[in-house]
């Protein structure tokens, strides 16, 4: 930074100047006068998918109706985003499935891990992951009636990788704290047991670079309509290391996972390799919106979107430390950049009113209890000028008090 340590807003909007990224903005539709924060929940509506779906309703769906599956390649659609999303989590083009939720994603998976694990009938995962995740291995150790869940702290998992545990299954960036686990060393330390590591993506993919590959890592899943900009309810994905595949039983046998779907047969018999994981018919135009989102951050490359988000949310620290000292706000994410996603959270008792405030301001990021703020910085969009404006919004709801309003207090059914 020019001058003196203190940065100012022109700092920032010379950092957009020299951002070789920053024309990838204009591949999304944002709406004028409002800083969005938010891309780490809901990313932004890519402009090709405006145009892509009106063609896939108008001609695809309206002109040649049922022959689009064949015509208009609808059937390969999963296998075409998977492709695609593959190269974003080091993973191969066979070894990924795009279909269903992350949370559906995440029953067919544990079950087929505990299916490999034969005997080992305990899972591991952290009191602070996702809700979903956990919620639907309470489902599954219910369903199966002999699984034990053990849930422990971040701190205890490898003391709890014992010789009965089939899985040990985690969010590799944290969805309250955006803290990264080490995804190479908790694998290894899952292996050494004889367990299966299984991780959740929703926060990584398409702004942190995962090496599902590299790690040796045996399942995952992820969301399309964070950081993947698919569109609100976007299908999500499901990997399976490809040496895992021949052996790997879904349990959710549908006809779309069938080795011949057409031929209408009574008996089950799955697909060859990561197909088997589809299981109804796909969400054409769901995938049609997320196929745009995919191919533009996949255009962008990875890495530089990774290096674009390290140094927002370094920015955006700096700057939350230098003009909103004396407010109560205390850092939940790490310090260190290669610790930390593309959020930033900040704790305060008051969070949730402050969220709110800067909503009405036009500064959207979210609030998760109990008194997290979270901050995302979706790498293709956001701007270093943001995390200034962002800011100055914080601190200006602060320092009028403005958050103390009555109409800040109400809890919407989403928050
Ligand atoms: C880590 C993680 N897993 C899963 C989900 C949600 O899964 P689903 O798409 O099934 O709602 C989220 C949603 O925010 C998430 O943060």
């Amino acid at each position: 930074m020019a001058g003196s340590d203190r940065l100012r807003r022109a700092d920032c909007v010379a950092l957009d100047a020299a951002d070789d990224l920053a024309p990838l903005r204009d591949a999304f539709v944002l709406p004028e006068g409002v800083v969005y924060l938010d891309g780490n929940s809901l990313g932004a509506l890519p402009r090709r998918a405006v145009d892509r779906l009106r063609d896939v309703t108008e001609r695809e769906w309206g002109r040649d109706l049922i022959r689009s599956w064949n015509a208009n390649g609808w059937i390969d659609l999963p296998a075409r985003v998977a492709a695609l999303l593959a190269p974003l989590i080091g993973a191969a083009a066979d070894e990924v499935a795009v279909a269903d939720s992350t949370s559906v994603n995440v029953f067919k998976l544990l079950a087929g891990a505990l299916r490999l694990r034969p005997g080992r009938r305990a899972i591991v995962s952290e009191q602070g992951n996702f809700p979903t995740d956990l919620y639907v291995a309470q489902g599954l150790a219910g369903l199966l009636g002999d699984v034990d869940l053990r849930l422990v702290p971040r701190g205890g998992l490898r003391g709890a990788l014992a010789d009965d545990v089939g899985v040990l299954m985690l969010t590799h960036v944290d969805f309250r704290t955006g803290e990264v686990h080490d995804m190479a060393d908790l694998t290894r330390a899952a292996h050494e047991v004889g367990a299966l590591a299984l991780w959740d993506l929703a926060h990584s993919v398409g702004a942190v670079p995962v090496d599902l590959g590299g790690c040796g890592a045996d399942l995952a899943v992820g969301c399309g309509y964070k950081y993947l900009n698919g569109g609100p309810g976007a299908p999500a994905f499901a990997y399976v290391a490809r040496r895992l595949q021949d052996a790997f039983e879904t349990p959710l046998s549908g006809w779309m996972g069938h080795a011949d779907p057409f031929a209408f047969g009574t008996r089950y018999e799955p697909a060859p390799g990561v197909a088997r994981l589809l299981c109804g018919t796909p969400p054409v135009l769901s995938l049609a919106a997320l196929e745009c989102g995919v191919e533009t951050i996949a255009r962008a490359g990875i890495d530089r979107l990774r290096t674009k988000s390290v140094a927002l949310t370094h920015l955006f620290i700096r700057l939350v430390e230098q003009e909103c000292g004396g407010f109560g706000f205390a850092l939940a994410s790490p310090r260190e950049a290669e610790r930390r996603g593309s959020q930033v959270s900040l704790r305060h008792p008051e969070g949730y009113a402050i969220v709110q405030a800067l909503a009405a301001r036009g500064v959207i990021g979210d609030f998760r209890t109990p008194d997290v703020l979270r901050f995302g910085f979706a790498p293709a969009y956001v701007r270093f000028a943001d995390a200034w404006d962002a800011v100055a919004a914080l601190r200006a709801v602060m320092a009028s008090r403005e958050w103390a309003r009555s109409e800040f207090q109400e809890k919407g059914r989403v928050t």
